[in-house]
């Protein structure tokens, strides 16, 4: 098949490169770009484990062909960070909550909340779970991930004020 060549801005970088048509995003990332941190969980846009940002909205990579994503701004969870290098207040709470356990959910999680905390910078338990409700954990911990971004929230609103 043919390939076309896609060009975008990842993580604040300009990369290109070649793909097919049909090649999604998901794979792109993870193959092309060596980005493994957006993992493929199900492949049918269930469990949201490939969840990165498209030009500010929460997507299921693997949903997405690489190609309709031609000049977008994708953020994967290696973009969450802070530019100094340090972890983002959601790494930190999902961290310090134990928001995580065997972690396979967890980028897509964090890459979701990230998004979600920008829309709603203050939202209440029920906001948390709707709004990471496209988010599977098969480990059924969401009350620690729930915890985890309220204090995520609780700390960029902190650090919000204090810089104002
Ligand atoms: S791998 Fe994309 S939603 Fe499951
Ligand atoms: S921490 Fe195991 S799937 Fe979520």
């Amino acid at each position: 098949m043919a390939k076309m060549h896609v060009k975008l801005n990842v993580n604040g970088t300009e990369v290109e490169g070649l793909a097919e048509p049909r090649t999604l995003l998901i794979h792109f990332l993870r193959e092309q770009l060596s980005l493994t941190g957006p993992h493929i969980g199900c492949e049918t846009s269930h469990c949201g484990a490939c969840t990165v940002d498209l030009n500010g909205k929460s997507v299921k990579s693997c949903t997405v062909f690489v190609a309709q994503a031609n000049g977008a701004d994708v953020t994967t969870i290696e973009g969450v960070a802070n530019a100094d290098g340090t972890l983002h207040a959601l790494q930190e709470a999902f961290r310090e909550h134990h928001g995580l356990q065997c972690g396979f959910c967890t980028p897509g999680m964090i890459t979701r909340a990230y998004r979600l905390l920008q829309e709603n910078p203050d939202p209440s338990e029920t906001e948390i779970r709707y709004g990471i409700s496209g988010n599977l954990c098969r480990c059924t911990g969401y009350q620690n991930i729930v915890k985890a971004i309220r204090a995520a929230a609780d700390e960029l609103n902190a650090t919000r004020e204090a810089a104002q």
